[in-house]
């Protein structure tokens, strides 16, 4: 096994794509996580059907700095983290949403921007200090998921919609990119990636990727990207 991969969120969606294929590749080793793994019956039978030598679970809320802290003394060694976890349920205007806590804006960001900080913050020490036997010459990666949504080039795309969650996922960008730098004399590469418009519960049914393709693009284009790039799943630069 020379890359093992810790997926953050995969429970369902992209998540549950990326410990499937992942699952099913030589070579590779899963470590994936999930909020309530009573609840993550897809999961589980994904885990038990490929055993526990290739796919390990654990329980995880991403945004808790307690649950992370509670995690990292079971985790095995992986040089590839992927941090996909992230919501799009809050909806209101920027004009008129409330700025009380939990308003869109905030709780959103608490969970796309502050859950991926803190993992980052919680697992990077891990990652630097622990190496996957056989993966030297891998080296060591991290994958913030974003969103096109994040693209002020590209805003046209979907005018007002999805506020918080677009502002979230442009502070999030940024985030990455200062990373990158801050990750860059620690030997880990940092990538910000969009999957698309994926058919998820998030995606929604018009969508017009299938999670597997998008998941099978992603993982070719993480291998090939720069450190501090915004790519698509499909191997192409998206705009700031
Ligand atoms: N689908 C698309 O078209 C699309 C496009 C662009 C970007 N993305 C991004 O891709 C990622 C995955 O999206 P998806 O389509 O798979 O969405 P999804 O089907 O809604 O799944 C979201 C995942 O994030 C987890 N999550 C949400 N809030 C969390 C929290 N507070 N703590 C821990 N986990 C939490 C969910 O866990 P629970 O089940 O416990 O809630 C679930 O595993 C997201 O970051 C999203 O922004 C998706």
């Amino acid at each position: 096994m020379t890359l093992t991969y810790l997926v953050i969120g995969a429970n369902r969606g992209l998540g549950l794509e990326f410990v499937k294929q992942l699952s099913e590749k030589e070579g590779c080793k899963v470590l994936a996580t999930a909020r309530d793994l009573q609840a993550a019956g897809e999961l589980q039978a994904l885990a038990r059907k490929a055993g526990s030598d290739k796919v390990q679970l654990f329980e995880l809320d991403f945004t808790s700095e307690e649950s992370l802290a509670s995690l990292t003394p079971s985790l095995p060694p992986f040089n590839r983290l992927l941090i996909n976890a992230g919501t799009n349920s809050l909806r209101d205007p920027l004009l008129t949403s409330s700025l009380d806590m939990p308003s869109d804006l905030l709780k959103t960001f608490e969970i796309n921007v502050l859950g991926p900080l803190k993992t980052v913050r919680a697992l990077v020490p891990v990652m630097k200090d622990a190496n996957v036997e056989g993966g030297e010459k891998e080296g060591k990666k991290v994958m913030l998921m974003s969103s096109e949504l994040a693209s002020i080039e590209r805003i046209d795309i979907k005018g007002t919609n999805s506020p918080s969650y677009s502002v979230s996922k442009t502070a999030l960008n940024m985030l990455g990119a200062k990373l990158a730098l801050e990750l860059t004399p620690l030997d880990i590469d940092l990538v910000i990636m969009h999957p698309g418009w994926v058919k998820t519960d998030m995606g929604g049914e018009f969508a017009p990727l299938e999670p597997a393709q998008s998941i099978a693009g992603m993982l070719s284009t993480l291998e090939s990207a720069h450190t501090g790039s915004f790519m698509g799943w499909d191997g192409k630069v998206t705009p700031w």
